[in-house]
């Protein structure tokens, strides 16, 4: 069963492939992925069979999607990565958080342009060869152009349509049950029969792993691994 999947016989986490290449992404890239997350990321990439695209939602600094990107190459995957985040916190975080200290130097829109450069920049710099395709949009609005199957301009310029079937889904934006729930859902819209979904933060039986265990209920997806955040294949 899932969790036991990272473990091997004598009790040791099987190692994150290409750890090296892994340790210096997150030595160069803030973020929170711990070595199991890496290890569903690395799961669902080389699962993928199919051409259609991945997508990412919530990007922050480019962590995910420049590991996401490294093992495409890695496998030799011709998918493309498309990724939503806006780089906005909400005016009630940014008050309870440290930052407002820093007001009048640093403000809310600063720290905008601050995540957005440094995403471009890390990706520019960690997936120069296959650089994804990141919509500065809410995921409701960025499903909403995917649905309608869309032109888009990424945040780095390109026109690109959006729509179709996909391969492999991370869902790592707003951590709030209503918002994962749509998440899940409009990613499962489009997923192929076969393709993962990595759903972030789903663990200590808190709202998100809440999530997780209606959407098993319904027999359509089942747990790949649970260490402890959640990878799901589609089953049906
Ligand atoms: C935990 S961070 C993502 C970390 C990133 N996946 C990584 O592992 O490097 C969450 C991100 O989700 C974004 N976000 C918040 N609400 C969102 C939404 N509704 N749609 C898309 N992204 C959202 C935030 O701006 C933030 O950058």
């Amino acid at each position: 069963m899932a969790s036991l999947y990272i473990k091997k016989k004598n009790g040791a986490e099987a190692p994150v492939p290409e750890r090296d290449v892994i340790e210096f992404l997150r030595a160069s890239t803030t973020g929170w992925l711990g070595d199991s997350d890496i290890i569903a990321l690395e799961y669902g990439v080389r699962s993928i069979n199919t051409r259609f695209p991945a997508i990412e939602i919530g990007s922050f600094c480019g962590l995910s999607t420049n590991i996401i990107s490294f093992y495409i190459r890695k496998y030799n995957k011709s998918n493309s990565l498309f990724c939503s985040d806006k780089w906005m916190i909400d005016y009630a975080s940014w008050a309870g958080s440290g930052m407002k200290n820093l007001e009048p130097e640093i403000t809310i829109e600063n720290y905008h342009d601050f995540l957005k450069g440094s995403f471009t920049g890390n990706c520019r710099m960690f997936s120069r060869t296959n650089l994804p395709y990141a919509i500065e949009e809410f995921s409701d609005d960025f499903f909403l152009l995917w649905e309608k199957n869309k032109y888009a301009k990424d945040v780095f310029g390109r026109d690109v349509k959006l729509g179709g079937n996909v391969s492999f889904a991370f869902i790592d934006g707003m951590h709030t049950y209503d918002f994962a729930k749509r998440d899940f859902y409009n990613a499962d819209k489009y997923l192929v029969k076969g393709g993962h979904i990595f759903m972030h933060d789903t663990f200590d039986g808190g709202p998100l792993e809440i999530l997780v265990k209606e959407i098993l209920k319904e027999g359509k997806y089942c747990v790949v691994m649970n260490n402890p955040n959640y990878l799901l294949r589609k089953e049906k």
